[in-house]
């Protein structure tokens, strides 16, 4: 069952009627929509990151008192004095005017700021440890905390993708367990999978997609299509029970990888066939059933490559499979590899060359263009591959990246703070994240060193076929 308050953003809800009021923390409809927005109800966020700083915006700029929490020093810090440690446009304003106007307070102490709040998101990421297994020592640790600080009527939001089951498996215990209160006697759990795509994650909370929620029972369900309300302007869109909606973000994440494994095993099946595969995409995308993705040098970030990790976590535990699901992470994880020994190609011409002599610049280290976000980037994937053939130098430059403490570690890699640097004097450029900044380069900008476009991004026809290569063409008139 969906139900969804997006068709009729005008019906009038009615007002909440519990059968059961145990204390006078719960309120009316009307009243946690006035006590919200005047600052009287707080909202506490737990971790200020990528997911965390744009929700306490969204709050912020819909006028509710905002309380931050983070465990990292740095990112307090910055917090405090209007700042966030992430280029996410909107946020830096969100932070100031919330400090000017006194509705923006960032506590140390996880307890207190669950005691003195009414909502309690939780935006700390379930990692995907090594040895296989999902990560929730953040997601414990926090709900450890907001049960210690629980109070009767207040409301707590898991928002981190997670695999099916953790909302009531295991932050739900804990929080009951720790505040002796029971879930919808006492106090309301929701799930809310965060969908933002970094870059214009505010836009999209406020005005691009509907709030996905579904609560521990009807109540909690209701009071967080109350809630959600009042700053998802695509409304809300409640699903049946929390496992389904735990499911939904992984899907919505598992659809994509699957898909980019498609679009990257076509393209090399192109290449091998000597056709153009964009070309063909772009004709067989004009079908109306046919969503062709982009093929490309890998995929990264903390949710793509990871959620289809929690499915099969999940099917595994079951004793299911999806076969689908772990081909297509395979294949993408093989993208870097296949990129660097296509790109090495280029260099074949120069009959002379050797690898341990050569320099190569990669153009990108954030996981896509747009972003300063490293995690799990394909470049480190390529920076490996190239480490193994023994090249002499490694450059690596990325206009919103200045600084990155893994690759001062590195062998023989260096972050170049100018493009004209990273370029200058190299043998190989590679580019791996499609930032804007690359999509104008020309054979001149670059010297006319051989170029392998990781991304498709460049105008091909203004190159010379011996100079670049791209997937799903191969070198251009091959
Ligand atoms: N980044 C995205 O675009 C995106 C999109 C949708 C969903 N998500 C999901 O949201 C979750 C959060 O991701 P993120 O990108 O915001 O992560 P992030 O690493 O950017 O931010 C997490 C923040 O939580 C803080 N933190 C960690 N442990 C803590 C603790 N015990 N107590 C207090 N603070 C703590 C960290 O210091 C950090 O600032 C992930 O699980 C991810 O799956 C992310």
């Amino acid at each position: 069952m969906v139900s969804s308050n997006t068709k009729n953003p005008k019906r009038k809800c009615p007002e909440l009627t519990y059968s059961a009021r145990p204390s006078s923390n719960h309120f009316s409809e009307s009243e946690v929509t006035k006590k919200i927005r005047s600052g009287e109800l707080k909202v506490a966020i737990y971790g200020l990151g990528h997911v965390g700083s744009p929700m306490a915006s969204a709050w912020l700029r819909a006028g509710a008192h905002v309380i931050g929490v983070d465990k990292s020093p740095t990112v307090s810090e910055s917090a405090r004095k209007g700042k966030s440690h992430l280029p996410e446009p909107g946020v830096n304003e969100a932070f100031a005017s919330g400090l000017a106007t006194k509705r923006f307070e960032i506590y140390n102490d996880l307890v207190k700021a669950s005691h003195h709040s009414y909502l309690k998101m939780i935006c700390v990421p379930v990692l995907f440890s090594d040895n296989n297994s999902p990560d929730f020592t953040a997601v414990n640790e926090v709900s450890s905390a907001i049960g210690k600080g629980l109070k009767k009527g207040d409301v707590v939001a898991l928002n981190p993708s997670v695999p099916p089951g953790t909302t009531e498996d295991l932050v739900l215990p804990i929080i009951e367990k720790e505040s002796g209160l029971e879930v919808e006697d006492n106090f309301y759990m929701l799930y809310n999978p965060e969908r933002i795509y970094e870059g214009c994650a505010i836009k999209d909370i406020e005005e691009r997609y509907p709030a996905i929620i579904s609560g521990a029972g009807p109540k909690s369900t209701e009071v967080g299509r109350i809630i959600y309300s009042l700053i998802f302007k695509k409304g809300v869109l409640s699903v049946s029970n929390i496992r389904t909606a735990e499911t939904e973000k992984l899907l919505e994440g598992v659809y994509r990888d699957v898909n980019i494994a498609l679009a990257n095993e076509l393209a090399k099946f192109c290449e091998k066939i000597g056709v153009n595969f964009w070309e063909a995409r772009d004709a067989a995308n004009s079908q109306p059933f046919c969503h062709l993705h982009k093929p490309g040098v890998g995929v990264g970030g903390a949710c793509i490559p990871v959620y289809p990790q929690f499915i099969l976590h999940s099917a595994e535990q079951v004793k299911g499979s999806c076969d689908i699901t772990k081909l297509a992470r395979a294949v993408n994880d093989a993208m870097p590899a296949f990129c660097v020994k296509e790109a090495i190609k280029l260099l074949e011409p120069k009959k002379d060359i050797s690898l341990d002599r050569i320099t190569v610049t990669l153009l990108g280290l954030a996981f896509r263009g747009g972003v300063s976000d490293t995690r799990k980037s394909p470049t480190y994937q390529v920076i490996k591959e190239f480490q193994k053939m023994q090249v002499k130098e490694i450059r690596v430059h990325d206009p919103m990246v200045k600084a990155d403490p893994t690759l001062v570690q590195a062998q023989n890699v260096v972050l170049s703070s100018t493009l004209n640097g990273a370029i200058k004097g190299t043998d190989l450029i590679m580019i791996v994240a499609d930032h804007n900044e690359y999509r104008t380069l020309t054979p001149k900008d670059i010297d006319g060193v051989p170029i392998y476009d990781g991304r498709s991004i460049l105008d091909r026809t203004i190159f010379d076929h011996s100079t670049y290569a791209t997937i799903g063409i191969g070198s251009i008139n091959k």
